[in-house]
């Protein structure tokens, strides 16, 4: 049952009625009309520069009321947090890594990430355990994510971070967040979340699970375009932490109001102090923002937050429950969690000669408009399928009627 709600969302996507069975939102999503829309207007003032104003975009795109301020605030409002708390960033990666570097981590501390998650999550810690003598522990699997046991066994009075995706990449399964939390809230330890297989489609409330930092590019679930996301920082997490880098844009010059006033003073110069807030937003470590990332960021993420509230979740399930009944008639094997409330929007499913039989079957799938990705960690993985709020039953029968058609 698709609400009318979820259908008017569909029509922002008209490729999916023109022949593309789009089940790839985890690699890239597709850009909305009206994110295209919106990025194009800005595109066509930068060309002409209409009021001969070359920094105009600051007013009509900047922060507060301006475009960057609405996608902070859009952020915020999914997140249960304040736009204070969210700085927009390039990537997830860059966003975990800002979070890496803020943490307060020293020589014979120890760092527990999850052994089959992406590399973006591990990366800030196993590049510095190589040269600071940090430990890198990697919990167990279980079922497709974390083995929340194993993975607080590992948690001791030298642990300093957590750092977790929201579900597993390659498996589809949800990471239970709650319970990993309670632990590192408990203990005083910091926890980095990579939300970007989520976001968009469960929610993510830092009020009931209590984050230090939540990375997420817009990329993926969000159809935002590429190379725009944000990094939300916990408050008092913000104020302790030690950002490595300073972005001017992200500070005040302490004598002037703010940048505008400096410059138009005349009398400000390098060595004048700049004041940076003790909140989330400091983390833009910058010159010039993305102003086309920002404003395809603000327009996708209020449309998704708007259009499909509550909704989506319910949605993504029932398509999900609807492909695994297809795929057990074709009698292939689903790695992801066959209970619902352990899914979000991927489902993995293996083929029976395995990983060259899932190459060979997603390049036939693409030659017939059916995007799907093979993804593994590990060995570990199978046919990713993503499932959003705009796909359709219809989409889920398409991908099963193609799978029949293929050579075993
Ligand atoms: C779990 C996870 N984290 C991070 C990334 C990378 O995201 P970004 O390109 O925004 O850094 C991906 C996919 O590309 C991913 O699946």
């Amino acid at each position: 049952m698709t609400s009318a709600a979820l259908r008017d969302l569909r029509a922002e996507f008209p490729a999916l009625d023109e022949g593309l069975c789009f089940l790839d939102w985890g690699a890239s999503g597709l850009l909305p009309a009206r994110t295209r829309a919106a990025m194009q207007a800005f595109l066509e003032k930068l060309a002409a520069c209409p009021t001969a104003q070359s920094v105009w975009m600051w007013g009509e795109h900047g922060d507060g009321e301006g475009t960057r301020g609405r996608a902070r605030a859009a952020i915020a409002r999914m997140l249960g947090a304040k736009a204070d708390d969210v700085a927009l960033v390039e990537s997830t990666t860059a966003g975990l890594q800002t979070a890496a570097e803020s943490a307060r981590v020293q020589e014979g501390d120890n760092v527990v990430l999850w052994e089959h998650d992406y590399p973006a999550v591990a990366i800030p810690w196993t590049v510095r355990a190589r040269s600071r003598k940090l430990e890198v522990r990697f919990a167990r699997t279980k079922d497709g994510a974390p083995d929340v046991d194993d993975l607080v066994a590992r948690i001791d009075d030298r642990t300093r971070v957590v750092a977790v995706s929201t579900i597993g990449w390659t498996t589809g399964a949800l990471v239970d967040l709650d319970a990993i939390a309670a632990e590192t809230r408990a203990r005083g330890i910091v926890l980095a979340v990579d939300a970007v297989q989520t976001f968009g489609v469960a929610p993510l409330d830092v009020r009931a699970v209590p984050a230090s930092y939540v990375a997420c590019g817009g990329h993926k679930w969000l159809c935002s375009p590429l190379g725009a996301g944000f990094l939300y920082a916990e408050p008092r997490t913000a104020a302790r932490g030690r950002p490595q880098r300073f972005g001017l844009l992200a500070g005040r010059p302490a004598r002037h109001s703010d940048w505008t006033a400096w410059f138009r003073s005349g009398e400000g110069g390098p060595d004048e102090e700049v004041v940076f807030p003790a909140s989330g937003a400091a983390l833009e470590t910058g010159g010039q923002p993305s102003w086309p990332g920002a404003i395809g960021l603000a327009a996708a993420t209020e449309l998704l937050a708007s259009a499909a509230t509550g909704e989506t979740l319910r949605h993504v399930r029932d398509l999900g429950d609807r492909l695994i009944a297809g795929l057990d008639t074709l009698g292939l094997e689903t790695i992801s969690p066959r209970d619902p409330t352990r899914r979000a929007g991927i489902v993995v499913f293996r083929a029976p000669r395995g990983r060259e039989q899932e190459l060979a079957w997603c390049d036939a799938l693409r030659r017939r408009r059916v995007a799907v990705t093979p993804r593994w960690s590990k060995g570990l993985g199978g046919v990713r399928v993503c499932l959003h709020a705009m796909n359709l039953e219809a989409d889920v029968d398409r991908l099963l009627d193609e799978l029949r058609a293929l050579p075993r």
